[in-house]
């Protein structure tokens, strides 16, 4: 009998994750029940929200103690009770730190064959959904604006900037580190960067946008959220996407120069990439042409094995991951 190997959250973890705030978990593969499919997991994407996630109610509730960690990924179907599915296919859902999942139909992404299935964790996931419309539903970008993105090398910041040069902006990216900044500028096409850890925000913003800033991308909240705020040009937008400065803050810091926007008669607006799923046909043929044609480029960093989520999952913490973070749960077929 085949083993199914979890990791259920075990305690509300304050700061970075611990190991101790997971318990391990082997026992049976779930049987399925008609209009269910059994799911063997390939990839587990891991997500900045996942801290919010076991942490409190937000936008989903808060998962429960004793539960298996929420998480999304790509995996294969080794069992279906539905008429739409088969062994063998490959799909897209909720699945959860976990081996197997025995998920409802209804609840699966079936994905086409013939492209890399990392592609799925990035660019044509809700990685590249949530870069897409937030920033040109949210952030409305016309030629020549000058946009700044944080996080800038992280997997959205990265396909922000990118689809704002696709749109025709100057585009300044935000990143931590040397290396994250020639990255974006040498091989991404930004056409700026600015080292966070190394000089201060609001002094690189003026020398790097000196016009100010017509959309500020932010994944990041924070003292760079307030820098931004302070070098906005008039109905300037600040697409909000994440806080990543806030998840693993002891107390969270409100920006203190909010009232900028009333000068500057600025919209600041945060939404979700769930809100767009049922327009995710309008974007995938676009992100996939400019995949193809090298307009589009996403690095990949994978861990391997699910007994590493709790540890791999602080590294967007700490800013280590190197492009979309995700663990190799199984082999692909
Ligand atoms: N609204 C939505 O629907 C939606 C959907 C997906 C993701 N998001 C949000 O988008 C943001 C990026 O997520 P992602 O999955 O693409 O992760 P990511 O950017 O690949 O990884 C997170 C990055 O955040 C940066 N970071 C961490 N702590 C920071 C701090 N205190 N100050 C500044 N930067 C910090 C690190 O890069 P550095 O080395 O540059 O610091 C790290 O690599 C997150 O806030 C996430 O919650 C929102």
């Amino acid at each position: 009998m085949k083993t199914n190997k979890q990791w259920r959250l075990a305690a509300r973890p304050a700061g970075l994750f611990k190991e101790s705030d997971f318990s391990w978990r082997e026992e049976p593969v779930p049987e399925i029940s008609d209009g269910s499919v059994l799911v063997r997991v390939i990839y587990l994407s891991l997500d900045p929200t996942q801290k919010v996630w076991a942490t409190t109610d937000s936008y989903l509730p808060a998962v429960p103690l004793g539960e298996v960690m929420r998480g999304g990924g790509v995996g294969v179907v080794e069992r279906s009770r539905h008429p739409s599915f088969a062994p063998g296919d490959i799909v897209q859902g909720m699945f959860g730190w976990q081996l197997y999942a025995a998920v409802p139909a209804q609840t699966v992404n079936k994905l086409p064959k013939g492209i890399p299935l990392g592609a799925f964790l990035g660019v044509l996931g809700h990685i590249g959904l949530t870069a897409y419309f937030g920033l040109l539903d949210v952030g409305q970008p016309k030629e020549g604006d000058t946009l700044v993105v944080s996080a800038a090398a992280g997997a959205v910041g990265s396909l922000a900037g990118q689809i704002g040069k696709i749109k025709g902006c100057r585009v300044v990216g935000i990143a931590g580190g040397d290396e994250k900044c020639r990255w974006i500028r040498e091989e991404l096409g930004f056409d700026a960067a600015i080292n966070y850890r190394a000089e201060k925000v609001a002094d690189a913003l003026k020398r790097e946008c000196p016009e100010g800033i017509d959309i500020y991308f932010d994944n990041v909240g924070g003292e760079i959220l307030e820098a931004a705020l302070g070098w906005l040009k008039l109905h300037a937008r600040i697409p909000m996407c994440g806080a990543i400065s806030q998840y693993t803050a002891a107390e969270m810091r409100g920006p203190r120069n909010l009232s900028n926007l009333i000068s500057r008669r600025a919209k600041i607006e945060g939404f979700l990439v769930s809100d767009y799923m049922p327009r995710a046909a309008e974007a995938i043929p676009k992100l996939l042409e400019w995949m193809n044609s090298g307009r589009l480029k996403f690095r990949l960093d994978i861990v391997d094995g699910l007994e590493q989520a709790p540890r791999a999952v602080n590294k967007l913490f700490e800013g280590t991951n190197l492009g979309k973070l995700a663990v190799k749960v199984s082999p692909e077929p």
